[in-house]
Formats: structure tokens, sequence, C-alpha cells
């Protein structure tokens, strides 16, 4: 599949959600959705190399996911460390970085552990995939907050001349740019506590492709997609004058 697309989007983040569905109509158990969901990245994050998507964010693991049935939670966590093991020589190929953004304090020593190892390994590519595990939008505004609040109380910032830019700063990975598009597969229109400072300016595409289906072709519909879309950012883009 060949394609000249103008306007690609930097920063494409996802939402990858189905992969429960997607097990159920298969008649099999809820992990085997997340198992393909882990394919479906790769091959994903394959397509931001050959369309030249800067950074690929995807929300893996939300703060709100502990609560769901402990096998689940232990299967995931175990699919994450798999991922890491598996994958590090391909991402190094790759030339990719990998980075996790969320309450990493959260998740087990040994998580911890393989993931500074895939960090480390990974630093220097300009390419980033951005895994929010343990991730909640807002959870990471209050952790901002409370930063602020102790170097507020320290003296080292005045509170009066905080800016968007300032307290930017402060979220967990301030030197990513807001993502362009967000993509959720799986037809729901809601997002779900995800990077809700930094999409502020998004552009939201919603498939009902559940997320292991989702391939190439739907890639290209939503960066299509994107491409016909003005973005905006609160300002106007035509004479409105004397309308
Ligand atoms: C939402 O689908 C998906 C998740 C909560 C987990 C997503 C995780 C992966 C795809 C695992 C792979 C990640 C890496 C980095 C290896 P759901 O379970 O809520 O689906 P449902 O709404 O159909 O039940």
């Amino acid at each position: 599949m060949e394609e000249q697309l103008d306007n690609i989007p930097r920063h494409v983040a996802i939402i990858m959600d189905g992969n429960g569905r997607w097990a159920k109509k298969r008649g099999s158990i809820r992990l085997s959705g997340h198992k393909a969901g882990a394919e479906a990245l790769l091959r994903v994050l394959n397509y931001c190399e050959k369309y030249k998507v800067q950074y690929l964010s995807v929300y893996a693991f939300s703060t709100e996911n502990w609560s769901r049935p402990k096998a689940e939670v232990d299967g995931l966590m175990s699919l994450l460390g798999n991922f890491l093991r598996n994958r590090e020589e391909e991402l190094i190929e790759a030339k990719c970085r990998f980075r996790v953004m969320g309450r990493k304090e959260g998740l087990s020593e040994s998580l911890q552990k393989l993931i500074s190892k895939v960090e480390a390994s990974t630093k220097g590519f300009e390419r980033q995939l951005i895994v929010c595990l343990n991730y909640g939008g807002r959870a990471e505004l209050l952790d901002a907050a409370k930063k602020l609040a102790e170097d507020a109380a320290r003296g080292d910032i005045d509170p009066q001349s905080l800016t968007e830019e300032k307290f930017g700063s402060y979220l967990y990975l301030p030197d990513v740019p807001d993502p362009d598009l967000i993509i959720r597969t799986s037809g729901e229109f809601r997002l779900s506590n995800f990077l809700l400072w930094e999409a502020a300016y998004s552009e939201l595409y919603v498939t009902p492709v559940l997320w292991p289906d989702f391939s190439e072709e739907d890639f290209l519909s939503a960066l299509k997609d994107f491409a016909k879309r003005t973005r905006k950012f609160g300002a106007i883009t035509e004479d409105t004058t004397n309308k």
C-alpha cells in the first residue's frame, strides 16, 4: 500500500479499546484480546515508521485499570514485561525510543527495572513509542500540582507568575509535543482520562474497529481524515469580520 499523504501528524496517540470484545466474539478469555492488542501495537509502530509519524503514544494501563480482576491485571503486567524483554532489540534496530508515561512507582519493581533498562538502551533515538502505564490524566495534573506546590513552598516559583508553558513543564514528559491526532478504537466517543492537558487541541478520530483488528488501512483512513481537517487552535481561518 503506497500512498502519498500530506500533513502527517507529528504525534499520534491511541486509546486501544475493544480487546475484551474482540476476545468475547471469539469465545476466548479477555487476555487473548490483550495479546492480540500487543501485536496490533507492533504493527502500528511499523506504520508510524512507514508514514513518518515521529511520536506514537498508547494508553496501555490506566490508573483505573487496577480495579479489573486480578488475573487480567497480572496478565496485562506480564504482557508488558514480555514486550520489554522480547522487543528491546527490535526497538533498537528500528531506532525507536521507548518511554513510559505514568506513575511508574506504582508498578512492580521488576517491571520498573525492565522499563529503565529499555528506556536507557533506546534513549538517543528521535522516533518515540510512549506507553502510558498506570497513567491517568487527572493523576498527571495532580502530580504536577503537588510538585509545583512544593516548589512554591520552597520559594522556587511564584504561583502568580505561572504560565501554561511553565505548568506544562511539571507534566510527566514535558519535552513531548501535544498529540495532533487521538485515535480511539471500538466506537466509544470519550477520552477516558487520557492526556487531559495535552489533548486540548488534538483532533479526535473514532473508529468502530476493535483494536486487535486495527489494520494499515484503518491507520491510513485516520491519517487521511486528519489531513482534511483545518486546525484553528481557537482562532479563525477566514475573514468573518462581516458575518
Ligand atoms: C482496553 O480494552 C485495553 C486495555 C485496558 C489494555 C490495552 C493493552 C494492550 C493492548 C496491551 C499491550 C501493550 C503493550 C505495551 C504490550 P478493553 O479491555 O477495555 O476492551 P473492552 O472494552 O472490549 O472490554
